[in-house]
């Protein structure tokens, strides 16, 4: 396994849209142990392929508590087919927008169906946390990042403060 690199914004590569897998082989199930092991080196909770340059429709997501047994979701090709009209209010955080929070209303309740790690087609009913935190992820396969969903103000200091801080990281000579 390796860890990959994140991609943070504003960059085009995390607006554009991921294409479906022909089906899960050796080289998807790479992609998705490797994705696991940077989100979990993060930490963070879920990622998502084009998060790491990859534009195939693959995510991975562990929401279990810090010192939990992990509960390790990968999935290829999620689609979204229900959600209910009950919404939730959940903060969020992003491993490409870093250090910014802000909660953002999801479907309280979802079903999906998608593929497992060995390819078999698979369905699933998340409420609450899993639920808003699949819906960000599927997000990303879209192009869409939370922050698209605050204010155009609140989004613009939010960009701004990121490419400051990615010069100021730049700048900084190698010790
Ligand atoms: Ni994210």
């Amino acid at each position: 396994m390796a860890l990959l690199s994140v991609i943070t914004a504003p960059d085009a590569r995390l607006k554009a849209k991921s294409l479906p897998v022909d089906g899960v082989d050796g080289e998807v199930r790479a992609l998705m142990d490797n994705m696991l092991e940077t989100m979990y080196s993060a930490p963070g909770v879920g990622l998502a392929a084009p998060q790491v340059g990859v534009h195939s429709r693959v995510i991975v997501i562990d929401i279990a508590e810090k010192d939990a047994t992990p509960e390790p979701f990968r999935l290829a090709n999620p689609e979204i087919d229900w959600a209910s009209e009950e919404t939730i209010l959940c903060e969020e955080g992003c491993l490409s927008v870093p250090e910014y929070f802000a909660e953002v209303s999801r479907a309280q309740s979802i079903r999906l169906r998608y593929l497992d790690y060995d390819g078999k087609d698979r369905e699933l009913e998340p409420e609450g946390k899993l639920a808003a935190c699949i819906q960000h992820e599927i997000d990303h396969l879209d192009g869409v990042l939370f922050i698209d969903y605050l204010s155009v103000l609140k989004r613009r200091i939010i960009l701004r403060k990121l490419i400051k801080a990615r010069k100021l990281q730049a700048q900084k000579i190698p010790a």
